[in-house]
Order: structure tokens, then C-alpha cells, then sequence
């Protein structure tokens, strides 16, 4: 039987409207492992939480599923070139497959 684990995120909430903590499950993990061969739940919890660290900055955060795939890839890009953001591509690419991996369909 499949093992099913809920990992608790410890992302702190951003005031305002801000995204909901996702706890991600093993169903998350599976549906962003047929994208991201090999992915793992420690790796999209690091990508919740460089989301957090990072996108909060300037505004508070979005909730994943506001946008689709397409908007979010051009969001992602604008935000990143921003200076003051200051976001390498290893963080941008953790971060964009958080963020895809919950984004609307
Ligand atoms: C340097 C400040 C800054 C940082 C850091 C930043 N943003 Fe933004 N964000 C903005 C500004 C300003 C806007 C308004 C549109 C514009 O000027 O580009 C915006 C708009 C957005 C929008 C569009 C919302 C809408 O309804 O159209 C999204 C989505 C977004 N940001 C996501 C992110 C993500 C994801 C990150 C992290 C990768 C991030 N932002 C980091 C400043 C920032």
C-alpha cells in the first residue's frame, strides 16, 4: 500500500489576503513527478517556502491557483528579472515548480 504522507509546511502566512499554507500531499507529489520526473515532497515544500521567502517581498503572496501555467511562466520571468528581487534561476526554477504544480488548469 501506498504510503501516504502529509507533510505541514511551516510557512509563515503573509498578512492581507495572502496565499493559504498548502500542505502538500502524496497525490501533489505524484501529479508533479508526471511534469518533474523524480521530484520529491522535500522539494516542493523547499519551493513553498523560497516562494515565501522570496515573492513576499513587494506584495503579498498569490495563491498558486489564481493563475494557470501560462500566466504563472510569465509572471515568474517578469518577477525574477526584477532587481530588488534578487532571484537566482536554481531558486526561480524551485519556486516555478511549487507554484505549477498547484496552479489552476
Ligand atoms: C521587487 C518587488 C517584487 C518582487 C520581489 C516580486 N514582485 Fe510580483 N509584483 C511586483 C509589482 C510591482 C507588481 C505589479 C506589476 C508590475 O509592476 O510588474 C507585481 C505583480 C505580480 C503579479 C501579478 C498580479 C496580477 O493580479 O496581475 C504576480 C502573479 C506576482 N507579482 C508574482 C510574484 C512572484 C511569483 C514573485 C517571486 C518570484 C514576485 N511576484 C516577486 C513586485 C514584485
Amino acid at each position: 500500500m501506498k504510503k501516504i504522507t502529509i507533510i505541514a509546511s511551516t510557512l509563515i502566512l503573509v498578512a492581507c489576503g495572502g496565499a493559504k499554507i498548502i500542505a502538500i500531499s502524496q497525490a501533489d507529489v505524484d501529479r508533479a513527478a508526471s511534469k518533474y520526473p523524480g521530484i520529491t515532497s522535500e522539494q516542493l515544500v523547499e519551493g513553498q517556502k523560497l516562494y515565501a521567502a522570496n515573492c513576499a517581498k513587494c506584495h503579498s503572496l498569490f495563491s498558486p491557483g489564481r493563475f494557470n501555467e501560462k500566466r504563472w511562466n510569465h509572471e515568474i520571468d517578469v518577477m525574477s528579472a526584477k532587481d530588488y528581487a534578487n532571484i537566482d534561476a536554481k531558486t526561480k526554477e524551485s519556486i516555478s515548480k511549487y507554484i505549477l504544480t498547484f496552479a489552476k488548469q
